[in-house]
């Protein structure tokens, strides 16, 4: 095991952590959801001989897949190459990732019965290679890891629906009519996630975000009652282990505050609600990233530019903004217009001091 204090201590200035701690640092972090992947020609280029699961279980490509965008990019931090369903996987489902659709899964869960086939998750044993990428890339990176997982609720909308989904009809019918064995599967999915969060950060990962990208079909009271629990206990679960947790979802406008209070240190808003009125959402010890329209960088650079800059004035130059994309970065994007958003976003954005009551 690595010695975490070691990595800790080299990471020290950097402003990705700082913002997440919301401790004072120089420049305005950034880094893309997403920004591994096909923008990438380099990306493209090793997926033309690997199919996607082989670049995520080989830990040197799916290394060298998580520092392209950082050498190109030049971003504050990186994140690791792997995606929402491979925990499900490790622990036997069968999950395929279709290109261009999303994962999609052979026998759906659908009954009680059927969340027997979710077995636990010893993720150093489930998931060794995704762990042994970890290793590799917190022994080579300058700027610390982001480990991720799906979060309770969008991981069982894969899982029951058996694949993505408009409407989540299925999964709401489920919720709706047999609550108790809602709660079991989200119980044992969110035992899941926290196992690959917690085996992500015990290999050296410095921050983790948990990725609950569907959430926002749910309206406010139904997301407090039959998902909040789960992804409260995940994220309160990993509390002690002394990294910042980063809690995201789509069109979540009207479910920011229990996101927050779900236990997050920061809140990943989407490209819907403005950065100023999503802060009147979460309480002040709460962090914000975000939250620039993706679709945006498909456009001219001088639009980026000036969109970018009024997410930094919403931003208002608190020290606790992670400047990101409001969801991940489109396949179409040009990589150099991601590239000199980085520098605009280290050029122009200001970080006030810290307010004393934080
Ligand atoms: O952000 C990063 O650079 C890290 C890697 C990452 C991937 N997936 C790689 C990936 C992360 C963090 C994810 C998480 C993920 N996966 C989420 C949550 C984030 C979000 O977008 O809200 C979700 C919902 C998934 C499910 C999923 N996996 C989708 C919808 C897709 C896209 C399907 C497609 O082809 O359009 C995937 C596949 C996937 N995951 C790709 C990548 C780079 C594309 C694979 C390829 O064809 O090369």
């Amino acid at each position: 095991m690595p010695d975490l204090a070691a990595i800790a201590a080299r990471h020290t200035g950097s402003p990705f952590l700082a913002a997440c701690r919301g401790e004072p640092h120089d420049t305005v972090p950034v880094w893309f959801m997403r920004q591994a992947g096909r923008a990438l020609a380099e990306y493209r280029e090793i997926r033309a001989r690997h199919s996607f699961e082989e670049v995520v279980h080989t830990p040197e490509l799916a290394a060298e897949v998580t520092l392209q965008p950082v050498r190109r990019y030049g971003v504050d931090a990186a994140v690791l190459f792997s995606d929402i369903v491979t925990p499900v996987q490790a622990i036997g489902l069968e999950v395929t990732i279709e290109p261009g659709i999303g994962p999609v899964i052979d026998r759906p869960l659908r009954t009680s019965e059927d969340i027997g086939r979710l077995r636990r998750l010893d993720a150093e044993e489930d998931l060794r290679h995704v762990l042994d990428t970890v290793s590799l890339l917190v022994a080579e990176l300058d700027v610390p890891l982001i480990g991720f997982a799906g979060a309770p609720f969008t991981l069982a909308s894969y899982l029951i629906e058996g694949g993505p989904s408009r409407s989540y009809t299925r999964t709401k019918a489920l919720m709706f009519t047999d609550e108790l064995t809602w709660h079991r599967l989200l119980d044992r999915l969110a035992s899941i996630t926290l196992s690959s969060l917690q085996g992500q950060i015990a290999r050296g990962a410095s921050a983790v975000q948990l990725f609950d990208s569907w959430a926002g079909a749910l309206a406010p009271q139904d997301y407090e009652r039959f998902v909040l629990p789960h992804s409260r206990r995940v994220l309160e679960e990993l509390e002690g282990m002394g990294v910042p947790r980063i809690h995201f979802g789509v069109d979540t406008g009207e479910l920011l505050g229990a996101m927050a209070a779900a236990g997050a240190d920061v809140v990943g808003v989407d490209w819907r609600t403005p950065l100023d009125l999503a802060r009147q959402r979460v309480p002040e010890h709460v962090g914000l990233q975000g939250n620039l329209e993706p679709a945006v960088c498909l456009g001219p650079f001088h639009q980026v530019a000036e969109r970018a800059r009024d997410v930094l004035a919403r931003a208002g130059g608190r020290p606790d903004h992670v400047f990101n994309l409001g969801h991940g970065v489109l396949p179409d994007t040009d990589p150099g217009i991601l590239a000199e958003l980085v520098d605009l976003v280290h050029a122009e954005g200001v970080v006030q001091e810290p307010a004393d009551d934080r």
